[in-house]
């Protein structure tokens, strides 16, 4: 089966060609970071904007590049959510007209169940899993008993990790996305400034950044105020390690309660290098998935991979009703 899935829940406008769930025969991804580097973050209308800009040429691009025809798709899938709503507009309505246009059958894919299938491009996830799906909109520690099934062990009571990231990354003048900035000056700085870990033992599997995102700030504004210098290399290593070490803490816990075959790391976050050391160094006795960089941040094959699964349990949406639904969650 040949998927033509779409991607725009945020500020990437992504297309992509996959066979059978699996075979990714082309995956374009245009991200306006650039675009949105001078403001400091997302800016939802000039994402849309974008979108419109760039989509046709994606598809043409994503169509030719995995050497096919037209005829030769079985299925379009859209992220129908969650995500800007400007934005998730753009990518259905492009993939509606698109699949209407060459009468192909459509399928909406939740982003979220995106991220998880990722690692299924270039592995084969085992079941039951356990899944910690970390990206700049969302924190959740998930179990999966099979395909499809998702019960939220945990999710986060605040800020979700990677906006953590991003703000922390702000506080210090670092460009945006604060994630991959903060992830490079980590690996050469040293856990030196004393921050607190958000365990939050007492809340189960749940997370909480918000206090050690403003932990971060009122330090740097002490610093500042006192004019004092902020070594910026250790303190990106002090807030990566308290992340890292909420993470294992949390993982190691639910892996005492629930036997399964596999980790997934998922979302942006998942392409955090000190994230994906320790995992590898710490849990020995669980296979441990996490997809390669291309596949951790926003794209569109892993809405293709999603899809295959989707279908083959619901079938396919064939009269073209589909709408955007930013706030949808993985229950
Ligand atoms: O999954 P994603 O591309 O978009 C959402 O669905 O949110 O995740 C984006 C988030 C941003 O907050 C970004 O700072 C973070 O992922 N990120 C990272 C790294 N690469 C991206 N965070 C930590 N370390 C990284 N290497
Ligand atoms: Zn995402």
């Amino acid at each position: 089966m040949i998927i033509l899935s779409f991607e725009t829940s945020c500020d990437e406008t992504s297309v992509a060609v996959t066979k059978n769930g699996k075979e990714v025969l082309s995956n374009v991804v245009l991200s306006q970071i650039d675009i949105h580097k001078k403001y400091g973050g997302v800016v939802p209308e000039i994402a849309s904007r974008n979108h419109i800009a760039f989509i046709t040429t994606v598809i043409e691009e994503a169509i030719e590049n995995a050497k096919i025809k037209v005829s030769d798709i079985d299925l379009v899938a859209i992220t129908e959510g969650p995500g800007l709503i400007g934005s998730l507009l753009i990518g259905i309505n492009a993939a509606l007209a698109f699949a209407y246009a060459n009468n192909i059958k459509v399928i909406g894919v939740n982003h979220l169940i995106g991220h998880i299938y990722a690692s299924n491009i270039e592995h084969d996830i085992e079941f039951p899993a356990l899944a910690l799906l970390v990206s700049g909109g969302h924190t959740e520690l998930v179990y999966m008993e099979e395909h499809l099934s998702f019960l939220i062990l945990g999710s986060t009571l605040d800020d979700a990790v990677g906006e953590a990231y991003d703000k922390v990354g702000r506080v210090v003048n670092l460009p945006y996305p604060g994630g991959p900035a903060i992830d490079k000056l980590a690996a050469i700085g040293r856990d030196t400034y004393k921050l607190p870990r958000p365990y939050l033992a007492d809340k189960g599997y749940d997370f909480s950044f918000s206090g050690l995102k403003s932990a971060v700030i009122n330090l740097v504004h002490n610093k500042k105020q006192k004019g004092e210098t902020v070594d910026v290399n250790d303190l990106c290593a002090s807030f990566q390690e308290s992340v890292i070490d909420v993470f294992m803490y949390k993982i190691k816990k639910a892996l005492e309660e629930y036997k399964v075959k596999n980790i997934i790391i998922a979302g942006g976050v998942a392409a955090n290098k000190g994230l994906r050391k320790r995992i590898y160094e710490e849990i020995k006795d669980t296979k441990i998935l996490i997809p390669s960089m291309q596949y951790c941040t926003d794209n569109a094959a892993m809405i293709g991979c999603a899809a295959y699964y989707l279908f083959l349990k619901h079938g396919a949406n064939k009269d073209y009703v589909l709408g955007a639904i930013s706030t949808l969650d993985l229950g």
